[in-house]
């Protein structure tokens, strides 16, 4: 390992050491602990404060500022994990063993490779097009066309549906609709789990991310490159060249760091999805579709924009001031659950940091973002509990990387689709479809009015 990425490393434990002195990782006891159905919960708008579900794979101390995914605490996963460790974890519920880590490695090394996909893909105006549009296509496009091998007795084996010419996802030829996909969540044969289909897509958003930012470049998708890990693969073929190790340690462990993250509102939808018995497809689409919402994903964009837009660093404290006023919401801070510190933001911002220091056109940036970072909580951090989100420093980073604003969503969506995978399949094991009720204010009694007396 060079000696920079043994400096990340050591960089993030710093903040995890700053993050201990400054709080604690001692659990919420009123959020993790067994359920007896039904619960009594104190719900505002938004669902806020409703408890949807029990899971084991990841819990968000919204208090305390803290985040573990399936018992591990983020930090150690960003200091010492990967993101394809992490993607298996949270799927799998451990850390692989090394046979088990290669073998998912190598599906995915399979599974990334998209050739009818992307093909298809580009029929479409994706150079014009709304990037997480794109990507939800993309996505539902690897969904696969019924054939003889979605029959009982043409069930597949790995060696049917990954084929060196073919597209490792099987896709539709003719889009018109299915009764139900290949991998939709029974069991077809003993030889196919339904995490199959969690793979594929966990591979697949990659690519089809990378392609949509290569034709928006004016340029033809790459194919992946076997030896290259996901995080390497996926700014090789964004960016055309192999990364460096820090760029792909850092894309790594961004990737970490947006892998999961509770009930968020892409990961609840997703869950919906799955609840009616729809498919993994369909259910990350739906992630897809939510995650487009400025409120949810994309505030990293603006970020970047809002630093842009106010230039220096002495124009910070009157644009503040502006925006408040305004009872705008200043992109990249606040958050429904932490109420402190993101620890996202703990990681992203020291490595914005050292990036951003051996970048001359990214450095003022940071220098405002810094400053913004202090104003805001001089104005409203205290007060309102506003803090910097992961999305604060993540655009910083990701434009270090060379990795284009409008990229920044479908990036997310492709670390996220392994936490929507995984709280999927752990929803499906006690299904419930999600229907929640609405409160009536309306009126009673109407008398029905013809048209010609109205
Ligand atoms: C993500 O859920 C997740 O886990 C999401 C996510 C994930 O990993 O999946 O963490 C990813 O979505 C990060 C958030 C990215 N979005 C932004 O940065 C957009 C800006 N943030 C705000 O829109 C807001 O903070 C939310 C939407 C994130 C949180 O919404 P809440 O908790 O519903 O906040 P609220 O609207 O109830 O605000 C409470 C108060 C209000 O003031 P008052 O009306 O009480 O006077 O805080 C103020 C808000 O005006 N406030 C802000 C603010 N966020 C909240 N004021 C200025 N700027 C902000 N960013």
């Amino acid at each position: 390992m060079v000696e920079e990425t043994k400096k990340i490393t050591e960089m993030i434990l710093d903040a995890a050491q700053k993050a201990r002195e400054e709080t604690s990782n001692e659990p919420e006891p009123e959020l993790t602990r067994p359920l007896q159905w039904p619960i009594q919960a104190t719900i505002g708008p938004g669902l806020e404060g409703a408890i949807a579900c029990e899971s084991k794979i990841g819990y968000v101390n919204g208090s305390k500022g803290w985040l573990i995914y399936r018992g591990y605490d983020i930090f150690d996963l960003c200091a010492y994990s990967t993101f394809e460790e992490v993607s298996y974890l949270l799927l799998m519920g451990k850390l692989p063993t090394a046979a088990e880590l290669e073998e998912f490695k190598l599906k995915l090394i399979n599974y990334r490779f998209l050739n009818q996909t992307l093909r298809m893909l580009m029929s479409s105006p994706v150079e014009s097009m709304n990037t997480m549009s794109a990507l939800r296509l993309g996505t539902l496009l690897t969904r696969r066309l019924i054939t003889l091998l979605d029959l009982e007795d043409g069930s597949p084996t790995p060696a049917d549906y990954i084929n060196s010419d073919e597209d490792s996802i099987p896709m539709e030829t003719a889009p018109i609709g299915e009764l139900h996909a290949i991998y939709e969540f029974k069991h077809r044969s003993d030889d196919m789990d339904d995490t199959e289909a969690c793979f594929h897509l966990i591979a697949g958003l990659s690519t089809i991310t990378a392609a949509i930012s290569r034709i928006r470049q004016g340029r033809m998708p790459l194919e992946p490159n076997p030896k290259l890990s996901h995080a390497a693969n996926l700014l090789y073929m964004i960016t055309g060249r192999e990364p460096t190790a820090v760029e792909e340690r850092v894309m790594d462990i961004a990737l970490i760091l947006h892998a999961d993250h509770g009930m968020n509102a892409s990961t609840f939808a997703a869950m919906v999805v799955a609840s009616t018995l729809s498919d993994i497809y369909f259910s990350v689409g739906a992630g897809i579709a939510a995650l487009n919402g400025p409120l949810h994903g994309g505030a990293n964009e603006q970020v970047v924009r809002t630093l842009i837009e106010i230039g220096d660093e002495r124009n910070v404290k009157s644009w503040v001031e502006k925006s408040l006023a305004s009872k705008g919401k200043i992109m990249g801070f606040g958050h429904r659950v932490y109420k402190t510190y993101d620890p996202r933001a703990r990681v992203l911002g020291v490595l914005a940091k050292h990036l951003a220091e051996t970048n001359e056109s990214i450095k003022p940036l940071f220098n405002t973002a810094q400053a913004l970072e202090k104003e805001v909580g001089t104005q409203i951090g205290t007060k309102k509990k506003i803090f910097p989100n992961v999305d604060f420093f993540s655009g910083i980073v990701y434009s270090c990387l060379g990795i284009a604003p409008e990229m920044f969503t479908p990036i997310f969506a492709v670390s996220r689709v392994s936490g929507w995978t995984a709280r999927v399949l752990e929803y499906l094991e006690n299904n419930r479809i999600f229907r929640p009720r609405a409160m009536y204010t309306g009126e009673f009694n109407k008398g029905y009015i013809p048209l010609d007396q109205r």
